[in-house]
Parts: structure tokens; C-alpha cells; sequence
């Protein structure tokens, strides 16, 4: 028996200034769409910006449904949408803000393991790591990649 081990990798900011001003543009572009979600269940409201290498981004928010289970995260919307619209252009990085209770979150909220997938889908496609700027008020995360976010991950090599 051998005991291995999986190393995250992660890096905290105390503050937007502290990031490079593309990063800050983006983490702004998610706290400013917030607003756009549909949230009434939950009242949890996210925000997810994505970088695109042709220099676009693409925003997206949670929708939820009456039926609870129909509804979708942020990050899917961000990243489907953008698959979407282009669809052979590389993600740089995403970065997702939540608000609740009249403010955003003190906490970096992370993506959910469905996501994680999805995110991961992205990565493997174009063979280029996707960033992950997790924003809380009291501290920014960045992940450099979202396999560090879903070890052991489950992609088209085990489909054979
Ligand atoms: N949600 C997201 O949109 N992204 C996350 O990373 C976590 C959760 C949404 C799903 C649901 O609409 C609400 O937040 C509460 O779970």
C-alpha cells in the first residue's frame, strides 16, 4: 500500500487591488451582474464573469425554477453561453461573486461540483488552463486551473 497525496495550490488577496487590472475588471464585471439573477427561492444571487482569449467576456447569473431542480448556477450560464457564442475560443478565467441579504458574500463562494465539471469540459477542450477568481469581501482566491479544483476527475479518456 502506498499513501499518495494531491497537492491545491491557491493564492489569497486581501484585497481587488492587490490583482493584475484585468483580473480586477473581470471580478467587477461579476459583482455588476448580480442583479440579473433569478433568484427568488434561494435569494442567493450570483454573478459569473468569463474572460475570453479574443478579449471578450461573457456574463451569466443563476435562474431558478418553482420545480427547485430545473433551475442552474451561474457559472454554467457564463460558460455554456460563451461555448455558445464562440465557440472555438479558448477560456482564460472565470470569476464569480455572490450576493445575499442586501450585500456580497464576506466569504469567496466556490463553484459547485456540477460546474466544476462543466468548467473542467471547457479546460480539456481547448487544452488551456481556466483561472478561478473566487470573490468574497474579505478575501480573493485565484485557483490556477480547475482540475486542482476536481481531483480525480472524470473526463472522454475513460469513455472508451
Ligand atoms: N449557485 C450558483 O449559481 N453558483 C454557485 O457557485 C453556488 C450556488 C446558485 C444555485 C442556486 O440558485 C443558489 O445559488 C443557491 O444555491
Amino acid at each position: 500500500m502506498k499513501k499518495k497525496e494531491i497537492k491545491t495550490v491557491f493564492y489569497e488577496f486581501s484585497s481587488i487591488k492587490e490583482l493584475e487590472t484585468d483580473d480586477q475588471i473581470l471580478v467587477k464585471e461579476a459583482k455588476k451582474i448580480v442583479k440579473n439573477a433569478y433568484s427568488p427561492y434561494s435569494k442567493f444571487s450570483v454573478g459569473a464573469a468569463v474572460q475570453l482569449e479574443n478579449g471578450k467576456i461573457i456574463r451569466g447569473t443563476n435562474q431558478e425554477n418553482a420545480a427547485y431542480p430545473s433551475g442552474i448556477c451561474a457559472e454554467r450560464v457564463a460558460i455554456f453561453y460563451a461555448n455558445s457564442k464562440f465557440p472555438d475560443v479558448a477560456v482564460s478565467t472565470i470569476a464569480i461573486a455572490a450576493y445575499t441579504n442586501s450585500k456580497f458574500t464576506k466569504k469567496p463562494i466556490p463553484p459547485c461540483g456540477a460546474c466544476r465539471q462543466v468548467l473542467l469540459e471547457t479546460e480539456n477542450k481547448f487544452g488551456k488552463n481556466i483561472r478561478v477568481l473566487l470573490v468574497g469581501g474579505e478575501k480573493i482566491l485565484l485557483i490556477e486551473n480547475i482540475k486542482a479544483l476536481l481531483p480525480f476527475t472524470f473526463n472522454k479518456d475513460f469513455l472508451e
